[in-house]
């Protein structure tokens, strides 16, 4: 077989079969089909497609370039959830404890990674003491004893799109549905996860800015998911707006914390126990979507899911009592109002901006080497939709430094404000199974 052959083959909109796919795959893992051969068939294929089947096959041979998770050990069906990136995102502390508290077992491999803010293990990292590091016997004991579990990701999961997404990258073939859809999904299948709850964002400040291109990368991971044996549900959630109202570390989690206590912070409740209730049916923990829902939110009235989120972190050694008294969580030196400058309503808060501040507070990573503090982050104290008059403060920054122009400035960047009233935006788009 040569790489040629298969390239041209792509070029002329022909459909590659599983040898073909697999003699790229590996070729290109093990380095003997050099980058050029590599990002020539990328773009043929960012021109030409994929079948679903083509890009089944490439998902499933990227899954096995590399090791793969054996959960195999934890009773009952383990859910995976997965969300595609956004600014406030911290629906995971939430979904965590509160499926694990009507039983649905979770085993949540992640990362720190770069980006606006911390990773969710840098998140949790927030909580003094708790521990991320285990072995793998621990986290499954732990996730068989509590039904949760967090741990950093190990092992060499899908090498093969490691390499190729650096490759993409740099040759313009980022934005190949097939090639998106496959990458993601090989990470998650690599983890061993029977089912998978995506929660794919939409909007400004999501990688799909659109619903029908959200609607179109979600069809074809479900599609990956199903054909590769894992069942698999997209919710379709809106990111024009970050979630919620906290952007950092410390402050996501406080928030995270206080849904489970029972707070209304609409969005963010709404989401997440949609996204928890489609986990609780994957799991067959329940037969139905309404009576999953309805029991999640009992349990989270009566107190169980926070208990749950308590458990996890006495389990891996936090200090849980930072839980318990969230002021006791890391707390920035000043806080600093950015004011509206005039009257009117809310209309836009492009989500990336407001990340970008948070970022330049010092809450994420610009590069791999960079410290996290756990204290800065933003807190929104108008969305889109709600009136403001000028001189209201439309966020707080929680900085270390006195004055932190460059966040002022994007915060200010960040928000539009209209003299009409504004219709808040539709939270949940769609559901694709
Ligand atoms: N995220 C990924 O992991 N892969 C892509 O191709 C795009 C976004």
């Amino acid at each position: 077989m040569r790489m040629y052959d298969i390239i041209v083959k792509k070029r002329d909109g022909g459909e590659l079969t599983k040898e073909e796919i697999e003699f790229f795959v590996d070729g290109y893992t093990k380095g003997d089909i050099p980058d050029y051969q590599a990002s020539a068939l990328t773009m043929a294929i960012y021109f030409q497609g994929m079948t679903p089947e083509e890009t089944a096959t490439l998902t499933q041979a990227m899954v096995d370039s590399g090791e793969t998770i054996d959960l195999s050990a934890i009773h009952g069906k383990k859910v995976d959830k997965h969300s595609t990136g956004g600014v406030g995102d911290k629906v995971t502390f939430i979904v965590g404890p509160l499926v694990a508290s009507v039983g649905v077992p979770v085993a949540k491999m992640s990362g720190r990674g770069l980006g606006h803010t911390g990773g969710t293990l840098d998140k949790l990292e927030s909580i003094k003491g708790l521990e991320i590091e285990m072995t793998k016997e621990k986290f499954i004991e732990n996730v068989n004893t509590h039904k949760l579990a967090v741990a950093g990701q190990t092992g060499n999961l899908a090498p093969a799109d490691k390499k190729l997404y650096a490759l993409r990258d740099v040759t313009g073939t980022v934005d190949s549905l097939p090639l998106i859809a496959g990458s993601i999904m090989s990470k998650k299948l690599a983890s061993g996860a029977d089912s998978i709850v995506l929660d794919v964002k939409t909007g400004s400040g999501a990688f799909m800015k659109t619903l029908e291109d959200s609607e179109n990368l979600a069809r074809e991971m479900v599609n990956i998911g199903n054909n590769l044996g894992r069942n698999t549900v997209a919710v379709i959630s809106d990111m024009n707006q970050p979630l919620g109202y906290e952007v950092g570390n410390a402050n996501e989690i406080r928030e995270a914390a206080e849904i489970l206590q029972g707070k209304n912070v609409e969005d963010l409740r709404k989401l997440s126990l949609e996204i928890a209730s489609h986990m609780a049916v994957l799991a067959e923990v329940f037969s139905s979507y309404e009576e999953a829902y309805s029991a999640l939110e009992a349990n989270i009235e009566n107190g169980k899911a926070f208990q749950s989120l308590r458990t996890l972190i006495e389990a891996q050694g936090g200090d849980v009592s930072m839980i318990d008294d969230l002021d006791k969580l890391p707390q920035a030196k000043y806080d600093i109002e950015v004011k509206a400058d005039k009257d009117g309503f809310v209309s836009e808060i492009d989500a990336e901006s407001i990340g970008i501040a948070a970022m330049y507070l010092g809450a994420g990573r610009a590069t791999k080497e960079d410290q996290i503090n756990h204290g800065v982050g933003i807190t929104l104290n108008k969305k889109i939709g709600d009136e403001v008059k000028a001189g209201e403060a439309l966020v707080i920054l929680h900085s270390d430094e006195e004055a932190a122009q460059a966040s002022v400035d994007k915060v200010m960047e960040a928000y539009t404000i209209s003299g009409e009233r504004v219709e808040k935006p539709t939270l949940i788009h769609n559901i694709i199974k």
